[in-house]
């Protein structure tokens, strides 16, 4: 039977929480290591069920792979890989899965894949990769479940491609693709995350020739190899952000540690609108008992509000003094668990799959809930500590895709949470 976890609600959390290395940049340095010609040594890995599916992904391709959890670290040589061709089981299961697409057809000229699939949000277009990867040259063959990419010649050529719609994981699979093409790429309209400006610093490390990553425009001059090297993971800042607005919502002093405050700028100026204390440090964000507002806001691409912290954010306001109105502009469905939100007190109204109005403070009470898919998973976590009694939640592989020993972090700030 599929795990739960059980949270009885009421407790403070207080002490210090680490922040682990980012989901969103490990996934991509294992897409990039399919390049290098020798082995990659990745620390402050997380060790979370989307890396590892990607790890297996990995050494179904033929690539070895050694893990040391105490050390937070992985060794990936992939010297071995030969096959081209994704599983099908793997790729079901992870959206990430699409980023392999970029390096092998860079290396090999030739990748073979599913559709990728995931959470009920994971199940979104790939249009973008695939108009990126003819723009470089690769002819496409769609099957029933899938579709097979192959270069011209072999290798893939310099191109230009401008990104109808801002993608993070577009953008950084087009600039895997590119590492080992001939002649110069430009790629326009790009995301700005911070895991794509560290990736392309790898990469350059390695020996790639990429410039402008980070901005909106990045050009990549082709070479015929890189080597293996070493990389730090960047800690998560969505992680980061959702302890910060764990502390909050529990009224706790908690501190979140190992974390780059600058990543959340959006963020944070936000928070102490809301009348959120915080204390912050060059690595560190402290939350004080705070008496919270509402206030609206919009999710934009980065730097603006990140979509993936719209979800605890959705839940503080429901905790806030006020009305505040939530807008989703990044996925169309991400309000969805907003309805389970309602089951258990909260004031919220939807307009449309894209707004939401929430009337506040309202007390919550424990429900049974089911986790869509990550970010409200981890939400619902919050909520049942915001809630009086217990609130059992189904569905948890969502939440522990992307955070490691959730339960056990939480125990240690206080949290009454167990997994049955
Ligand atoms: N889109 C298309 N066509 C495409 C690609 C994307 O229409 O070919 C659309 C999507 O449907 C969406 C929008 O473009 O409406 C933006 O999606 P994007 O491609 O930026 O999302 P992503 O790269 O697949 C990454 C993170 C997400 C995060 C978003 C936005 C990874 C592995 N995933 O997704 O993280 O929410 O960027 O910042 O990096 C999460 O960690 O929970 C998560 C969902």
């Amino acid at each position: 039977m599929e795990n739960k976890f059980e949270i009885i609600g009421g407790a403070k959390t207080t002490g210090e929480i680490e922040v682990n290395g980012a989901k969103n940049q490990a996934l991509k340095i294992l897409a990039a290591v399919v390049l290098a010609s020798s082995t990659v040594k990745i620390e402050n890995f997380p060790f979370i069920e989307d890396t590892s599916r990607m790890l297996e992904l990995l050494e179904e391709l033929g690539a070895k792979v050694k893990i040391n959890k105490i050390l937070k670290m992985v060794e990936v040589d992939p010297q071995g890989i030969v096959s081209k061709k994704l599983d099908d089981l793997l790729v079901r299961k992870l959206r990430a899965s699409i980023l392999l697409a970029g390096p092998l057809l860079g290396k090999f000229g030739q990748v073979e894949m599913n559709h990728p699939g995931g959470c009920v949000i994971g199940k979104r277009p790939i249009d973008m990769f695939i108009d990126g990867f003819k723009k470089l040259g690769a002819k496409v063959k769609w099957s029933e479940d899938g579709f097979c990419l192959q270069a011209s010649g072999g290798r893939l050529s310099g191109g230009k491609y401008f990104f109808p719609k801002i993608t993070v994981t577009g953008t950084e699979t087009m600039m895997l693709a590119a590492v080992l093409a001939q002649g110069e790429t430009v790629l326009e309209n790009c995301a700005m995350e911070p895991e794509i400006p560290t990736l392309a610093e790898f990469l350059n490390q390695c020996g790639a020739k990429i410039n402008g990553a980070g901005t909106s425009r990045i050009v990549i001059n082709g070479v015929s190899r890189i080597s293996g090297g070493n990389f730090k993971v960047i800690p998560d800042r969505i992680e980061a952000g959702t302890f910060v607005m764990m502390g909050l919502l529990t009224g706790g002093k908690l501190t979140v540690k190992n974390c780059i405050p600058e990543h959340l700028g959006a963020v944070i100026p936000i928070l102490e609108k809301v009348g959120a204390k915080l204390e912050i440090g060059s690595d560190f964000i402290k939350t004080f008992p705070s008496k919270i507002n509402a206030v609206s806001i919009t999710t934009h691409e980065y730097p603006g509000f990140a979509t993936d912290l719209q979800p605890p954010f959705t839940l503080l306001m429901t905790q806030a003094k006020g009305i505040s109105v939530i807008q989703e502009t990044i996925f169309e469905g991400r309000l969805f668990f907003t309805d389970q939100l309602v089951t258990m007190g909260a004031d919220i109204i939807m307009c449309d799959p894209y707004r939401v109005v929430i009337s506040g403070p309202r007390k919550l009470y424990g429900k049974s809930l089911t986790s869509p898919d990550l970010r409200a998973g981890i939400t619902m976590v919050l909520a049942g500590m915001v809630a009086q009694g217990k609130t059992t939640i189904d569905n948890i592989y969502q939440i522990d895709r992307g955070y490691e020993n959730i339960e056990e972090r939480l125990i240690k700030v206080g949290v009454k949470i167990k997994r049955i």
